[in-house]
């Protein structure tokens, strides 16, 4: 099995350097996208601090349906520019919220999630779904989340 030793109180800054080059070593070789995906949301959610979900929704005939994920169970599918999710599909641009609950037309599938940052998956201009993080803490995501969330999709999708 893969051991982490990623400390999850570390400064932002270091933090997402260390999950990047993790992730890095945890997708080498390997091709399989279910896999890749699986392993990154296991990752991110065990590396990243105050995450209640962690996990992908695939673009699939026209709605996003739900990939590998860590967390509860969640809704299987949101159609597009629906919920945090479907909007940052439509605009193709990271969505940071600071109180889900002051979002017109969050879809909330865990009562527990307070803010929320979803990260749209391009490859060569095709969208492919989006990362999804949700938190119990309010205003958990911020300019540094958004970055070192962007870097490490781009990681995935050059695997
Ligand atoms: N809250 C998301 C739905 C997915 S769950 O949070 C896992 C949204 O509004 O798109």
């Amino acid at each position: 099995m893969h051991e982490s030793h990623i400390d999850p109180t570390q400064p932002k800054s270091v933090l997402y350097r260390q999950v990047v080059e993790e992730l890095r070593g945890l997708l080498a070789g390997e091709r399989d996208w279910i896999a890749n995906l699986a392993n990154s949301a296991a990752l991110i959610y065990h590396s990243l601090p105050d995450l209640n979900w962690a996990g992908f929704y695939l673009l699939k005939d026209g709605e996003l349906v739900v990939g590998p994920f860590q967390g509860k169970p969640a809704c299987v599918r949101i159609a597009m520019g629906k919920g945090v999710c479907g909007t940052a599909a439509v605009q193709r641009k990271t969505q940071v919220v600071r109180d889900v609950n002051q979002f017109a037309g969050h879809i909330a599938c865990d009562s527990a999630s307070n803010s929320e940052i979803v990260v749209p998956m391009i490859r060569n201009g095709e969208l492919l779904g989006v990362l999804d993080l949700d938190s119990p803490k309010l205003a958990r995501f911020d300019e540094q989340d958004r970055q070192g969330l962007e870097q490490l999709v781009s990681v995935l999708l050059a695997s």
